[in-house]
């Protein structure tokens, strides 16, 4: 366990509070509210979504790979949502059989996996599909001169934050053959400029061929593009 990952989730908390403050709760808040059924949360942090959702969420997974933002994810869901099982995975390699969930959720989680391909992959084979994606994530600016500054000091928000402030997210989440449905462009809130571009929404995810009939090999995901994963 590194030092940088216990400072991050001794001062996470702090480090977000004047943000959760001027909006970002409300946006969390407005984002939560379209989950249902059983859901999957990935890197939930130390569980500021916890308190959000739903009566309509009949069971709730929330997954976490950092051990010291587990322990204090697991502390939260016992006051915030006592029902909520937590469980130590990355967001590449989730724990779960094909079709577990009808909702999955990232919020400031794509910018810091490590392979964020795989991770999307992943939620698409744990989602059953027509199962939805709801995301809140920062991203690259579609402004040419501060998608710039943002690949000019992405070395140091990596050292400080650990995630990259200048991924293409709302692109990669199409290109691992999620159908985006609602997306709003927003700002972080009392943020650096460099990470305030958010994307928030929702995306549904592919449905698979019947691989017999098909008469293609185990896995194969249909996707509504020219790409096809095997997974
Ligand atoms: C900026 S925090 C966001 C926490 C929480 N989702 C929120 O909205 O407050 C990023 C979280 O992603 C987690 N994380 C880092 N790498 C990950 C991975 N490969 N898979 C899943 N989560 C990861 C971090 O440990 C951290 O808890």
């Amino acid at each position: 366990m590194s030092i940088r990952s216990r400072i991050f989730a001794a001062t996470y908390d702090r480090m977000m509070a004047k943000g959760e403050k001027q909006g970002l709760r409300e946006l969390r808040q407005r984002l939560i509210a379209q989950a249902d059924g059983r859901v999957i949360e990935i890197g939930g942090g130390t569980g500021h979504n916890l308190a959000h959702y739903p009566a309509e969420v009949t069971a709730l997974t929330v997954t976490e790979p950092e051990p010291p933002m587990v322990r204090r994810l697991q502390r939260h869901a016992a006051e915030r949502a006592p029902l909520a099982t937590v469980l130590r995975a990355p967001a590449e390699d989730l724990p779960f059989e094909d079709d577990s969930f009808d909702t999955a959720v990232s919020t400031l989680v794509l910018c810091g996996v490590d392979d964020q391909q795989r991770a999307l992959r992943e939620l698409i084979r744990v989602l059953r599909p027509g199962g939805r994606l709801l995301f809140l994530e920062h991203v690259r600016s579609d402004d040419v001169r501060l998608a710039r500054r943002q690949n000019r000091v992405n070395w140091l928000n990596q050292f400080m934050v650990g995630c990259d402030c200048n991924r293409p997210t709302l692109e990669s989440i199409r290109e691992a053959g999620f159908v985006p449905d609602q997306i709003e462009h927003g700002e972080f809130p009392a943020a650096p400029s460099f990470v305030r571009p958010l994307i928030i929404g929702s995306a549904t995810a592919p449905k698979r061929v019947d691989t017999d009939t098909a008469g293609r090999s185990a896995g194969t995901i249909n996707l509504p593009g020219p790409n096809a994963l095997s997974t």
